[in-house]
């Protein structure tokens, strides 16, 4: 079990007896929207994508985390995309936004990637129009390499490199 500890969270890996309370967080609605493009989300899709982080974890070491501060508050992680990238995801409960945690979840997942893992590069795709997400990533250092027309807008696609010195 991959756990990552912060001065404010813990990050443990999702695992099936999560899908309950990740399927009332996924369809918090400021949360759909940017992560599912606002399309309901599902049990199956929830059972999948936990699924999906569970072959990650095994395949590559690492998926996707709970984002836990007494209890579980939001996700972050990465997923394999269909050309192999390791892609940063993130959301937290909007009670809990504004504090830093999700940056403070973000570093210590894109850090362990980095220097536990070999991941020679993270990338993220956030909506133009969701600020906070792109704050975030900027604020992880990554850098706006193109932007793309999604469903509903432009979408900012950023990449970060493996600093030189972390053996990637
Ligand atoms: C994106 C998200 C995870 C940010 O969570 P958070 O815990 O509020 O983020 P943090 O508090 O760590 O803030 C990180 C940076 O973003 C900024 N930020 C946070 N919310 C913001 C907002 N609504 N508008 C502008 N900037 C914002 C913070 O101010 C901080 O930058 P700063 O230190 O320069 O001020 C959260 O808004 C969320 O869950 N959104 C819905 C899901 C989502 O969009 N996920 C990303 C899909 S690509």
């Amino acid at each position: 079990m991959t756990e990552l500890r912060g001065d404010r969270l813990i990050l443990r890996p999702i695992v099936p007896s999560d899908a309950a309370w990740l399927l009332v967080h996924w369809n918090e609605p400021s949360v759909r929207l940017h992560l599912f493009d606002d399309t309901v989300v599902t049990p199956e899709l929830v059972a999948e994508i936990i699924g999906d982080s569970r072959e990650d974890f095994e395949s590559r070491g690492y998926g996707l985390w709970a984002i836990v501060r007494g209890h579980e508050i939001g996700v972050c992680g990465l997923r394999t995309t269909d050309d192999h990238a390791a892609e940063l995801l993130y959301s937290v409960d909007p009670k809990w936004q504004g504090k830093g945690l999700a940056l403070e979840a973000a570093r210590l997942v894109v850090e362990f990637a980095f220097t536990v893992r070999g991941a020679p590069e993270v990338v993220a795709e956030t909506d133009a129009a969701n600020t906070a997400s792109r704050r975030l990533a900027e604020k992880l250092g990554m850098i706006r390499v193109r932007t793309r027309q999604g469903e509903h807008g432009p979408v900012h696609v950023h990449a970060l490199r493996a600093p030189a010195d972390s053996g990637a």
